[in-house]
This record gives structure tokens, sequence and C-alpha cells, in this order.
């Protein structure tokens, strides 16, 4: 069932999250508005669901949470410009946020997620469409706010909620509420040229650190030196300096790899 709600009043915003709809149930936020896009739903325009029975995750991944446990959502822009930085201005604003509303510090991994420690809480998945000629990108967003430890038993990697790293639940609404002015104002800034990738870098302990790269089928290893401004990950390694657009990346430490 699809539900408007009366969160549009409480938005701090000109377009994002204008109009707003909450699903009970969908396959995936994403697969649905980008077919919204298509049929030429407006810039701003957010889909936001208590569960999803197919969400989509990065490279052909699935996102999992459990019915009415993150914020799982999806927003409608249509960028002239910038789009391969997306999805680190979405990481970046997602961290911002967390961070004010929870107090609890969160840092960005190249590309796009959001990690509490050495957890991730939060991912981002871009995906863009050709419409007459004019780009629409789909930014999704999941973010994981009162998951359990058990919630994550079936996620393939380490995770964590709000709620494990604060003790306390959190209303949903009130997290999208904070995020969506900061995201609309970072958007606008990213549409004018204004908008720094010293944002992501602030918050990317990953810079100057050794790190695994997974490639397909492939591994290698290289120090993270910087982002490009084309959004590309540089890779310093005994060849040169790589420049790498999809990939996973994992920090090296002495005794682990997270
Ligand atoms: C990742 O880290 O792999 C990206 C995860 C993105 C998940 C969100 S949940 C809402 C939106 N709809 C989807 O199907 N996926 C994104």
């Amino acid at each position: 069932m699809i539900r408007r709600t009366d969160i549009e009043a409480r938005l701090a915003t000109r377009r994002f999250g204008r109009p707003l709809y909450w699903y009970d149930r969908i396959d995936s936020t994403n697969r649905e508005l980008l077919e919204w896009a298509v049929r030429g739903a407006e810039e701003g325009t957010l889909l936001v669901a208590d569960e999803q029975t197919a969400g989509r995750g990065r490279r052909g991944r699935q996102w999992i949470a459990p019915p009415g446990t993150g914020l799982l959502m999806s927003l409608l822009v249509r960028p002239r410009q910038a789009v391969g930085l997306l999805p680190l201005m979405t990481g970046a604003v997602l961290a911002e946020t967390i961070e004010a509303v929870s107090g609890a510090r969160a840092t960005v991994k190249w590309p796009n997620d959001v990690l509490i420690g050495e957890r991730k809480v939060a991912g981002v998945l871009v995906e863009t469409v050709i419409q007459r000629g004019q780009q629409a990108a789909v930014i999704g967003m999941g973010i994981n706010v009162n998951m359990q430890a058990h919630d994550f038993e079936r996620v393939g990697m380490p995770a964590t909620s709000l709620r494990l790293e604060t003790g306390q639940i959190w209303e949903r609404e009130d997290l999208l509420a904070a995020l969506l002015p900061r995201l609309e104002t970072a958007y606008d800034a990213l549409q004018a040229g204004a908008w720094s990738l010293d944002a992501w870098r602030a918050r990317a302990p990953m810079l100057g650190k050794p790190i695994t790269v997974f490639e397909e089928e492939d591994a290698w290893y290289g120090v993270a030196l910087d982002v490009a401004e084309d959004g590309a990950l540089l890779v310093q390694t005994e060849e040169g300096v790589r420049a790498i657009y999809a990939a996973d990346v994992r920090v090296r430490f002495p005794s682990s790899e997270t």
C-alpha cells in the first residue's frame, strides 16, 4: 500500500521530498522511481518504504532490512552536470546528518558507504536513465536505523545501526526531516559548480591508507591517495597511479581487514 504522509509539511526544502510517497511494502524504491522518471516525474520526488522485497545494493547485491527498521528511500534528480559525484556527495551528506542527529562520529568509504567506526550504517546506489535526451538520476539511500544485532545475520559485511550505536530507538521521520534540506543544499551547490569534494575528504579516514581493491575476480593492493573531480578513487600502486570507478575497497590494517 502507498500512503501520503504529513512529513512534507515538516520539510524545510523547496523541492526535495515534494511530493513524498511512503510504501508499506515494495520490491525496490529505486526500480519504481526509475519508472516514474521515464514517465516524467518531477525533480525532488521521493519514495520511502517500510519494507523492500528486492532492495537493490551496489554491484548487483541485495539490500536487506527487516520491515520498519531502516530508512529506505529513493530521490529523483535531473542533473545538468556532475552526475559522477552524486554518490560521493550523498555519502558525505548522509554522514554529516547521521552525526548531527545521533552524535555518533560518521565517516565515508569510497565510493558511497557511510560507516560508524568500521561498520557500515548506510549505503547509496545511484542509478540513471535517459529520457528524451535528458538525464535523470535516482539516488537510492538505505540507512540502518533501528536494527538490532541479530538483524544483520544475513548481511555479508560488518554493519551497525543508529540504535546499536546509541542505545536508543530513532524516529525515521526525524532523520528524514534532518537529511532532506542538507541534501537539497548540497545538490544545488553541486549543480552550481560550488560543491567541494573537501566535504567528502574531511570524512574519509581511508585516504592515505593501504587498501585492497576488489574488481570482478581481481584483487590488488595500493594506497588510497585521493578522489578525482569525476569521482574516481586514485590509488598509488608500484606501477603508478590508477583511477578506479567501480570496485569494492577495504582498508588494510596491520592485523585485519575491514
Ligand atoms: C549499497 O551500499 O550497496 C547501496 C544500498 C542502497 C539501498 C537503498 S534502500 C532504498 C533504495 N532502493 C533500493 O532498491 N536500493 C536503495
